[in-house]
Order: structure tokens, then C-alpha cells, then sequence
């Protein structure tokens, strides 16, 4: 077995702000309100008839040349999201064709905001095994396009951004250990009811604002808090470590308080944790990318580091992974 690590790291914002006092004159809520709530203060929006892979493509060039790696000697691309830029091809078939990483396999992977740990176990475990060497893993959301705009209770918590990581081989690892799970009974909690196969596109679909992201709020936040402090101590024990051993924890950035509970449970203090909710609010599968990226950026991850990825999100799903920095 192979040994996987890190190779590079980018992020793309797009420029356009969208802050509280703009919801305000959208929808009945407050910038009081949605900062001592959820702790976001603005978030990003792509400009339209970008897709998320214009947003994959930006982020994945600086992390490929931070990597010294050429698109070409990329074996796979794999794109997180739940706003592909068409339900098919794969926005990482777009995104292979922007990069003209022309011998790259290419899939997405559909796993809302733990998407992006998803995708990275995935590429680990297909280097690790010996099927490729080179990984492209991106996050990447236009989050905006699902969003109800006249819905308060959802509207003010998603942005629009990416991330993304090289992954290549290592001789020293690299990737510690994952955990992943998923709870299919829980589906009515958090989803976009309309737009599949079930409910395709129509004017009713349209009339009753189906093709919107739909959430039970208050039913999340308590599972969320949960369910990340067990994948986090369970991927610790898989890799013989102990919740002292974090250096630094990248949570999927949801709520503010629901990263603060789970830290306060994993004994892990404030400098520890990366936080940007409050500059993008939840960007689905591009928060952990793009967290994870703007803490190397800011030097909170050094060589030897332990990097504990942590996140959760519609399915249900969630996902924790252990990186030690090489
Ligand atoms: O990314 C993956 C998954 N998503 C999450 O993890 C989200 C998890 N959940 C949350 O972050 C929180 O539940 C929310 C931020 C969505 C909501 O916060 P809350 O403290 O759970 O509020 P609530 O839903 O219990 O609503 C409290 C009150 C309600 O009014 P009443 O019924 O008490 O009169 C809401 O109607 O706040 C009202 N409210 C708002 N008021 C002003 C809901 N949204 C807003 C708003 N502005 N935007």
C-alpha cells in the first residue's frame, strides 16, 4: 500500500459580497439576528451562467501549481458538489476540459457538505491501492442557484465558492485514517425536492418552489453536533490517536454554533479551529476545501501537523478525516 499526501491547495471566491443589510431588504430577518444564529456576516455569489466548474477551475489551477503538478499528470478528477453545472456530464468532466488534464478519470461526488471528505477518502484509498498517483479533489458550490430567496430560514446561511487539493503519492504518510457514515432515514430533513427523477422540472415543480434547498434547521443542528464529535473521535482512535493530538480542526462551516459546541465537546481550543463562516456563510461541499486550504494560507499548518477534518450534511451524511501534514 501506498502512502498519500497533500500535495497543494487553492480556493476561488467569487467577488461579488452579498451581506446581512442586503437580506434585510430581501426578507423579514436582522443582522443581529443572523450573526448571534449562525455567526455569518456575508457570503460570496458567483455571477450568473457560471457554473460550478468556473469556480472548480479557478481554485483547482493554484493548488495544481502550488502542487508542481502539471494537469496532464493527473490520473483522477473528482468534483464535490450538489449544483453540478448540468446533471450530466460530471462538472469534473467540464472541469478535465478546462484543465486539458486529458488521461484523467472523472466523476462527481454527491455527498452535500461532507462531499469534499468524501471525495478525498475516495482519491486516498484509489492512490493508496495503486490505481493512480495524481488526484485532483475539488469542492465547489453555486450554492445560490438552489437557494429560496424568499425564504428566511434558509436564504441567509449559503454562499457560492471552491476548493481544492492535490493529492499525490508520498513516502511518508500523509493520510492517518477516515470515517465515514451515512443515515438514508433522515432524508426529509435537508433536500431540494425538485429538479430529479422523481419530480423533474415542471411548472408545478416551479410553482412550488421544489427546485429550492428545503432544511429543518432546528432538527439538524442537534444530530450535527453529535454525529461530528463521534466521526471525529472515531477517525482519532483509527489513527491511535487521542482528541489532544488536533492541532488544527476544519469543520464544515454551518453554524457557528454548532462548531463551537462540537469543539467545547472535543476539548479543543479556539486557535485550533479554523473558522470563515463569517466572510462565506455555508458553502456546502466548498466550506471544509476551502477552510482547509485558507489554514494552510494563514500558516496554521505546519510540517507534522495534525489535521482533522470534520463534516456533515444532507443525506444524512457525514465524514472525518485524519491528515498529518507532510
Ligand atoms: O450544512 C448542513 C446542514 N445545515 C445545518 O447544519 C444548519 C443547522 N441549523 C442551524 O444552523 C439553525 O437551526 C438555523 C440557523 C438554521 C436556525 O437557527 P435556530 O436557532 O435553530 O432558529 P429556529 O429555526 O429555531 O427559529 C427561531 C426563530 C423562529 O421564530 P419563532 O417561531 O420563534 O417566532 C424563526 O421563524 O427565528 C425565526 N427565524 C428568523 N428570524 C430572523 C428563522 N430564520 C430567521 C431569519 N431572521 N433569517
Amino acid at each position: 500500500m501506498k502512502f498519500v499526501k497533500i500535495a497543494g491547495l487553492g480556493k476561488y471566491l467569487p467577488s461579488k459580497r452579498l451581506l446581512n443589510s442586503d437580506l434585510e431588504k430581501m426578507v423579514d430577518t436582522s443582522d443581529e439576528w443572523i450573526i448571534a444564529r449562525t455567526g455569518i456576516e456575508e457570503r460570496r455569489i458567483a455571477e450568473k451562467g457560471v457554473g460550478a466548474s468556473g469556480l472548480a477551475y479557478k481554485a483547482s489551477q493554484i493548488a495544481l501549481e502550488r502542487a508542481g503538478i502539471d494537469p496532464q499528470d493527473l490520473d483522477l478528477i473528482i468534483v464535490a458538489t450538489i449544483t453540478p453545472d448540468t446533471q450530466f456530464p460530471s462538472t469534473a468532466c467540464y472541469l478535465q476540459d478546462y484543465l486539458k488534464a486529458k488521461k484523467a478519470v472523472c466523476f462527481d461526488m454527491s455527498a452535500a457538505c461532507a462531499g469534499f471528505v468524501y471525495a478525498l477518502v475516495n482519491a486516498w484509498q484509489l492512490i493508496r491501492g495503486g490505481l493512480y498517483k495524481n488526484a485532483l479533489v475539488v469542492g465547489s458550490e453555486v450554492l445560490s442557484t438552489i437557494t429560496d430567496w424568499e425564504d428566511r430560514s434558509t436564504c441567509v446561511l449559503f454562499g457560492d465558492g471552491a476548493g481544492a487539493a492535490v493529492l499525490t503519492e508520498s513516502t511518508e504518510p500523509g493520510f492517518l485514517s477516515a470515517y465515514l457514515g451515512s443515515d438514508g432515514s433522515q432524508t426529509d430533513i435537508l433536500n431540494m425536492p425538485g429538479g430529479g427523477s422523481r419530480n423533474p422540472i415542471s411548472s408545478e415543480v416551479i410553482d412550488n418552489r421544489m427546485n429550492y434547498m428545503k432544511m429543518k434547521g432546528n432538527e439538524i443542528f442537534k444530530i450535527a453536533v453529535r454525529i461530528m464529535v463521534q466521526a471525529a473521535n472515531k477517525a482519532l482512535v483509527k489513527a491511535n490517536l487521542d482528541k489532544s493530538s488536533i492541532d488544527m480542526l476544519i469543520p464544515h462551516q454551518a453554524n457557528q454554533r454548532i462548531i463551537s459546541a462540537v469543539a467545547k465537546r472535543l476539548s479543543i481550543p479556539k486557535d485550533k479551529i479554523y473558522l470563515n463562516i463569517a466572510r462565506y456563510g455555508n458553502m456546502s461541499s466548498a466550506s471544509s476545501a476551502v477552510a482547509l486550504c485558507e489554514a494552510w494560507e494563514d500558516k496554521k499548518i505546519h510540517k507534522d501537523s495534525i489535521v482533522v477534518l470534520d463534516a456533515f450534511g444532507g443525506g444524512l451524511v457525514w465524514g472525518s478525516c485524519v491528515i498529518k501534514w507532510v
